[in-house]
């Protein structure tokens, strides 16, 4: 990964600092999270609604970088300094083992939490040790972004995406460009190859903990991930881009297909900013030989600091902003879809997403998590490298997977994290 920007650790801190000077007689804390696409719009309106529904409490919005493994190294190098701020923590989904391991974020056992409604495999990753360590804010899922002016259909197979796009590239005024993803070398590359991977029936690790990312089908994944590039179906360009950067090539009208999360539907919809608004749907990765349609998991939770010196207004907050009425608010503006089981059976939130419900359950359906081990930050930085040298043409996919699976599975050895995994079922028992 590499170092944190010295100007985003200085804004951060300076905005740290800010937070220190409190109005006379109110409670200042501060929440840290990303602001991709709108989402900085709704929490700016849910905390100044917040705001005055609990007027002791006074909410500092502390902004950090949208690219999630950036936002990772500045949380730990603040906790790692023992910072008592931010108070309230957005976690992506993959990351709750780790800081609840590490004793950076407190256990929300005693404010007893009602998580009967959120989705079993979100609230799963959210628990440590048997303890709950955060609570589910959005569920995000990989989504296959298709161009309904160009394609009859969502393409049933990776075959036959390959050949959709081939077809679409060669008629006149096409597109500049086949598949657009997010190809950097960072979290979101590994999302994007976990859904390759599980259309080819491939995984990340087993059951026992062991890295299987070198198996024949994770292989055969890469391999045709890695042809897309080759052929020209997925531009180069896009193996430096992210989220964003794909939504914007998407959304002026420069690709036939795009693999995004939910947020970015609302945002191309918007005909005043979209040249594609109503000329596109979404469906799942499709299958390729030996696998099913897989979507990343994905989304972002909420957490207290374990050092605030304010935990019960910081579970307020947390309390306000993962109830129904926030999540549809969220849905609406931002598009993020709810962890809340209940509210897929309202009318309410068919009103509030942009995209139909029943396009959102079938990908819904296909969403698989990522590995919950407190290394998972570290195993995937060390995938990231060898996906980024194969997809790059620098390595072959084979060497590249079977380098990534040595270093993945000596970290596993050296960390203990196996035993560490099975004492926590123990506990949770
Ligand atoms: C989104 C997802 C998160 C994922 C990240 C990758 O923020 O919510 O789970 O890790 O994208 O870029």
């Amino acid at each position: 990964m590499p170092p944190l920007p010295r100007s985003i650790i200085a804004i951060a801190t300076l905005a740290a600092c800010a937070c220190a000077s409190q109005p006379s007689g109110r409670t200042t804390i501060t929440i840290a999270g990303s602001a991709v696409g709108a989402e900085g719009e709704v929490l700016a309106t849910q905390v100044a609604r917040f705001e005055r529904l609990v007027p002791a409490v006074h909410v500092v919005i502390q902004r950090t970088p949208d690219d999630g493994d950036q936002r990772h190294q500045l949380f730990v190098q603040w906790l790692n300094a023992h910072a008592g701020q931010p108070d309230v923590l957005q976690l992506d989904v993959i990351w709750t083992p780790e800081f609840a391991a590490a004793g950076w974020i407190r256990p929300l056992t005693r404010w007893r939490p009602d998580v009967s409604d959120f989705f079993p495999g979100v609230i799963a990753a959210d628990r440590w040790a048997g303890a709950l360590y955060a609570l589910p804010w959005w569920t995000d899922v990989g989504m296959l972004y298709w161009r309904t002016d160009l394609l009859p259909r969502a393409p049933a197979s990776m075959n036959e995406l390959a050949a959709d796009l081939r077809r679409v590239r060669g008629t006149a005024g096409a597109p500049r460009d086949g598949l657009v993803w997010q190809g950097a070398r960072y979290e979101g590359l590994v999302t994007v190859f976990s859904e390759f991977l599980g259309a080819f029936g491939g995984r990340i690790m087993d059951d026992s903990g062991n890295v299987v990312v070198d198996a024949p089908a994770a292989i055969a994944a890469l391999g045709f991930m890695s042809n897309l590039v080759r052929a020209g179906l997925v531009p180069r360009d896009a193996m430096t881009w992210h989220e964003e950067e794909a939504r914007l090539a998407f959304q002026h009208g420069d690709a036939v297909m795009m693999r995004n999360w939910p947020y970015a539907y609302t945002l191309m919809n918007d005909s005043s900013t979209s040249r594609i608004a109503g000329r596109f749907a979404v469906a799942a990765m499709p299958a390729g030989p030996g696998g099913a349609p897989t979507a990343s998991l994905g989304g972002q939770q909420l957490a207290i600091n374990a050092r605030t010196a304010h935990p019960d207004a910081a579970y307020r907050l947390i309390a306000y902003l993962t109830a129904p009425a926030q999540m549809l608010e969220r849905a609406r503006v931002a598009g993020t879809f709810p962890p809340r089981r209940s509210l897929y059976d309202t009318p309410a939130l068919d009103s509030a997403l942009a995209i139909p419900s029943a396009s959102a359950r079938a990908v819904l359906e296909r969403a698989t998590p990522r590995p919950v081990t407190p290394i998972y930050s570290q195993l995937s930085g060390l995938l990231q490298i060898q996906l980024h040298r194969a997809l790059t043409g620098q390595v072959s996919p084979a060497d590249a997977l079977h380098d990534a699976a040595r270093a993945m599975n000596a970290l596993v050895e050296r960390t203990h994290v196996r035993e560490l995994i099975a004492g926590r079922a123990d506990s949770a028992a």
